[in-house]
């Protein structure tokens, strides 16, 4: 679904038609004479959206079948005599303790056997039929009363679905999710080499459940099943809540965000959804703007649309071992790179501290007494900016030439077995988003299995499983002019997560006309070299052979006394209209860029901008008639950036500019002057 497409539906078009500014709001935790000093003050800082309800579960039901909704009807009622939206949270990460208590069979149960008990919140089993029929009620009750609600403009369900459990039910579940799937045990001890240590199963409840490492087979499976649960959970809740929801309103949910977090399938969970939204948070230190960056331009491919930042941290945090602040500006560097990577809506967590409960440290933007913290006036200004230059970006998305690939069974089958305990696989895809995004400015990060034919050159750094489907469709599309490549561990493993048996990149063998002959884990910095410069490969290395004429050899491994010495690191074949790479080394910054400076040139990826200073970043937003570029100085001292062209300056009035300044943390908001 192309991006234009995706926005005509009414629910994306109040999502992603204008930007927002918000926080998420606790009304219930305070006395309802105090509402309106906090919306008159979250309406001076521009704030045009809050988030409610979430956890408050105790609140809308605070006994078995007896509700009290009213009070949230108020809330939403004063919140617009401010011009504040609402989002409403359904509550049901934080059961209530009557629940609990009356029906303790709904508590999760972690990898050890022990069940959780009342005090904190997500202490229930994301199986439990009980529990989720408790979620249906309540969300279908909230649907009924505010679905047709003209200020509410969405729903989000739950909130970061997180833990998953091990009761005697989730067990049972598992087995017959395992029966489904393989239909006899023949085919699963075949799928999993159960002969192995003895595993062999002769009944499905033989089969285990637990948090601990084994087969990867069956781990594998675990996290698919782990998904398809978190998939079923959610889509109670749609269910109960659709039929009573305008489809103006949109329905999401809000995913936990600290780097590529990895529970259950993303693509899976975001599937029923109108649009994806995420909780990006910093911790410890500052801004990484590549790391955001990516993870941003992750999120946007999970629906291959534009997204919400749901929450994030207005200033710092109380859960990281150091939890400083961001520096003076960063937090708007932030809301604005997250704009230009794709949000459409920036919500801050939370709008004030509760006065007692688990996060009283946790930055807010106004303090115990209910007036503005320091930081309050930065979230005002960012507030203002995005009400200037809404119009011109709604409709305006991220479009990129180039992409990189992920699919979760090649990530979790990693992670079940790094090789090297440095092999960290966000790291390896920064490794290739650095240079890419410096030389393109704009990067797609999406789905192995998404349509391909509209990129120039897709990247898979990590593609470690591949079965057959997957290798035939990134064969089509090299065939029909693609240029792909792919990283180290490349095509290992297939479905059942068993080795290929043609070695590495197994059913991509005859496309790449060659194969790896041996992996390894590097203890030290190797040298590579060939036409395109010399480094070093570190973490981990694979020797490859050529085995086609049209094949050839890129880089090698220099002399040394390891098995690797002399051998080739990564080569190229030229198949259908396309070509295939495989890179079998992770190189050094400056190789890596150097490698891909000439894949870029290959396959005719232009330069959108001229070089930028260091530090300064470039994003660019396309409309049907315009385009929008946003420029962030991430670093501390201050930059000149010369435009290729004379573009209107938003946040100045709109006045056409050819040179932009920008002081630390500086931004500038800029639109395409002649493309009207
Ligand atoms: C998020 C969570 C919020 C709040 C926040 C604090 O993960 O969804 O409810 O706890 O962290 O940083």
């Amino acid at each position: 679904m192309s991006a234009d497409t995706a926005r005509a539906t009414p629910a994306t078009a109040t999502a992603l038609g204008r930007l927002w500014m918000g926080a998420a709001w606790y009304p219930e935790q305070w006395p309802e004479q105090r509402w309106d000093k906090d919306l008159a003050l979250m309406q001076a800082a521009g704030v045009n959206v809050v988030r409610v309800g979430e956890f408050a579960w105790s609140s809308l039901e605070p006994a078995e079948g007896k509700y009290d909704f009213d009070w949230l009807a108020r809330a939403i009622r004063l919140a617009q005599k401010h011009h504040i939206f609402v989002v409403i949270g359904t509550p049901t990460d934080a059961p209530p303790a009557w629940l609990t208590s009356k029906y303790p069979q709904v508590l999760r149960v972690d990898g050890d056997g022990r069940r959780a008990e009342h005090g904190n919140r997500r202490q229930f089993s994301y199986s439990s039929s009980l529990y989720r029929k408790f979620c249906r009620d309540i969300a279908s009750r909230l649907a009924q009363r505010f679905g047709h609600d003209p200020d509410v403009i969405g729903w989000q369900i739950d909130n970061e679905y997180s833990d998953e459990s091990f009761d005697p039910d989730t067990r049972k579940m598992f087995q017959d999710w395992l029966q489904q799937r393989y239909k006899t045990l023949d085919a699963l001890n075949t799928a999993w080499t159960t002969t192995y240590w003895s595993q062999t199963y002769t009944a499905w409840n033989q089969i285990p459940l637990n948090d601990k490492s084994g087969n990867p087979g069956w781990m594998l499976d675990h996290k698919r099943f782990v998904t398809a649960t978190w998939v079923s959970y959610q889509q109670n809740q749609i269910d109960a809540m659709r039929p009573y929801v305008n489809p103006r309103q949109f329905i999401t949910t809000n995913i936990g965000g600290l780097g590529l977090s990895d529970n259950w399938d993303h693509y899976a969970i975001t599937r029923p959804l109108d649009i994806a939204a995420w909780d990006p948070y910093v911790g410890e230190g500052h801004l990484d703007f590549y790391r955001h960056g990516a993870v941003s331009d992750y999120v946007r491919g999970w629906k291959r649309q534009d997204f919400w930042v749901m929450e994030t941290q207005p200033g710092f945090v109380n859960w990281a071992p150091v939890n400083n602040a961001l520096y003076k500006g960063e937090v708007r560097a932030m809301a604005w790179e997250s704009v230009g990577h794709g949000a459409d809506a920036v919500l801050y967590w939370q709008w004030r501290s509760a006065l007692n409960g688990q996060e009283q440290y946790h930055g807010a933007l106004v303090g115990p007494d209910g007036e503005p913290l320091p930081l309050y006036s930065e979230v005002a200004q960012i507030g203002r900016e995005f009400e200037t230059a809404s119009a011109a970006i709604a409709g305006t998305t991220p479009q990129s030439d180039i992409a990189i690939i992920t699919t979760y069974d090649s990530r979790w089958a990693i992670d079940f077995q790094p090789h090297n305990k440095l092999y960290d696989q966000l790291a390896v895809l920064l490794d290739y988003y650095r240079p890419l995004d410096d030389l393109t400015h704009s990067v797609d990060v999406v789905n192995a299995y998404a349509p391909l034919d509209r990129y120039k050159v897709v990247f898979a750094p990590s593609l470690n499983v591949i079965p057959a489907d997957l290798a035939q469709h990134l064969a089509d599309y090299v065939r029909h002019g693609g240029h792909l490549v792919l990283g180290p561990r490349s095509g290992m493993k297939d479905q059942f997560n068993r080795l290929n048996i043609q070695r590495q990149p197994g059913p991509l063998v005859g496309v790449l006309g060659g194969r790896v002959e041996q992996f390894y884990a590097l203890d030290q910095p190797l040298a590579v070299s060939g036409s395109i410069g010399s480094g070093t490969a570190s973490i981990l290395g694979e020797t490859l052979s050529v085995q086609s004429p049209s094949a050839k050899i890129l880089l090698k491994y220099g002399k040394n006394r390891t098995w690797l010495s002399g051998e080739p690191a990564a080569i190229t074949n030229s198949y259908g209209k396309g070509s295939i790479t495989y890179l079998g080394a992770l190189l050094d910054p400056a190789l890596m860029r150097r490698f891909i400076v000439q894949e870029l040139h290959d396959a005719h990826v232009a330069a959108l901008f001229p070089p930028l200073p260091s530090d300064v970043e470039l994003m660019r937003r396309v409309g049907k008639s315009h385009a929008i570029f946003i420029l962030i100085n991430h670093g501390p001292g201050n930059r000149v950036v010369r435009l290729p062209v004379v573009m209107h300056d938003i946040l100045r009035g709109g006045r056409d500019v050819r040179t932009v300044h920008l002081a630390t943390q500086g931004v500038a908001v800029l639109e395409e002057s002649n493309a009207h």
